[in-house]
């Protein structure tokens, strides 16, 4: 089946068509097509998501990316007969009637109702079978925008309606590279583990079959990905910190290898007897560092490039020793057969390669999403999409009124 798939829910507009097929034993994906605007500009300045600006950025953005992708996927084609189309929308009244509705579930988004309604006029229904859509958690008018938009087109084109999680969505994005024409496939054994690191979550969740989750461990404070943006923020460095943070590491590792380093940080809960983090102590830590650095007397050069990278390097290497003593520990402890990792986070390079070796070390399958598809996009939506689909997780075109944005939905 296909599915059209939306994410809002941070600050990346995305749009995904998927063609999907194999059930809930053998899944496999195909991308039709996967459009991603990063409104990463726009927040820089303010340091991080700024909520009403993403709303404003969505609805600017999502019909140009319908769009796209839909021509990107082949699917967009132009009505033929347009004028008749438009004199039948404007006469007929079932069309009336459904412009009345649009336009009441986009009262909110009344900038997109007129374009909308002229792309519905002008171009054929696509050869779809389901709209997806993320309805939590994130920012909540971030969030309505998508939902919202989702609905109308479901209404507009009589399609079925899906409601996704968006870290299931991080779940799975993983299960993109499983091809059931390589040998080795043979789908995700269970149980599994997830470990989720986001800029919004840091969880590790029992997997004992799809849709049957368990939160066995998750962040005190700060998420992962919050932390690396808040140091990389102590640091002077741009907004999102991940990346830069990452980025400097890898250059201060290439150069040295120390075996202690000048700027010893702490492995927060390291030894505690649970599953949990905490990352807060961490960002802390590398605050007094900071100062301490800036304040010496004797340290006439203060903060240098290359006492930067150290940092960062020592930064990462903390957050990739706790991450896997947890998730080694959760491993050990629920005879897990196969450790799937998501969220923003995975993109970093370190942890995908530190935590590939556990294949070996472990004996158990490691699914780490490409770089790509770690940080939000609408691919993960649609395939978390078709396992709700096959759920019967599915609503009527006609009734979604009932669905509404969740900031803090739990998996
Ligand atoms: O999953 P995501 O795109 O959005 C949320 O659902 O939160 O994750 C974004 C987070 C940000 O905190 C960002 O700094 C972090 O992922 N991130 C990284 C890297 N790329 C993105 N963190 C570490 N290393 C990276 N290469
Ligand atoms: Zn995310």
């Amino acid at each position: 089946m296909k599915i059209l798939a939306i994410e809002t829910s941070c600050d990346e507009t995305a749009i995904s068509i998927i063609e999907a097929k194999g059930g809930l034993k053998k899944p496999q994906f195909k991308i039709l097509a996967d459009t991603v605007i990063s409104q990463i500009n726009i927040h820089k300045e303010y340091g991080g998501v700024f909520p009403a600006l993403a709303k404003r950025e969505h609805v600017k953005n999502l019909l140009p990316i319908l769009g796209e992708t839909l021509k990107k996927a082949k699917m967009l084609s132009f009505e033929k007969n347009h004028k008749t189309q438009i004199t039948n929308y404007k006469q007929n009244t079932k069309y009336k009637t459904q412009i009345t509705k649009i336009k009441k579930i986009l009262e909110r988004e009344v900038e997109m109702v007129e374009p909308l309604l002229d792309f519905l006029k002008n171009n054929k229904i696509p050869k779809i079978d389901a709209i997806a859509v993320t309805q939590g958690p994130g920012l909540e008018p971030a969030l309505w925008t998508g939902i919202n938009f989702a609905k109308a087109l479901a209404l507009a084109w009589d399609k079925p309606f899906i409601p996704v999680n968006h870290m299931e969505g991080h779940l799975v994005a993983s299960l993109l590279k499983l091809k059931v024409t390589s040998s080795k496939y043979k789908g995700v054994e269970f149980p599994a583990l997830g470990l989720l690191i986001s800029g919004g979550h840091t969880e590790l969740i029992m997997v004992k079959d799809w849709m049957d989750y368990k939160l066995i461990g998750q962040t005190r404070d700060d998420a992962v990905g919050e932390a690396y943006d808040k140091v990389a923020r102590m640091l002077g460095l741009p907004y999102p910190g991940g990346p830069e943070i990452s980025k400097l590491s890898e250059e201060f590792s290439k150069n040295y290898s120390l075996p202690t380093t000048h700027y010893p940080l702490p492995r927060p809960m390291l030894h505690t007897n649970d599953f949990d983090f905490s990352f807060s102590g961490l960002k802390t830590a590398v605050l007094y560092t900071v100062k301490n650095i800036k304040n010496h007397a004797y340290r006439q050069a203060g903060m240098t490039p290359e006492i930067k990278k150290e940092i960062c390097a020592e930064f990462e290497n903390a957050v990739v020793d706790v991450l896997l003593f947890k998730t080694k520990k959760a491993v050990a402890k629920n005879n897990i057969k196969t450790l799937i990792l998501g969220g923003g986070v995975t993109a970093n390079k370190k942890i995908r390669k530190e935590f590939k070796k556990l294949e070996k070390e472990l004996g158990i399958d490691v699914l780490v999403p490409d770089a790509k598809h770690s940080t939000d996009n609408a691919v993960m939506i649609g395939i978390a999409g078709y396992f709700r689909y096959l759920d019967n997780k599915v609503l009527l075109p006609n009734k979604t009124a009932k669905i509404r944005a969740e900031g803090n939905l739990a998996l």
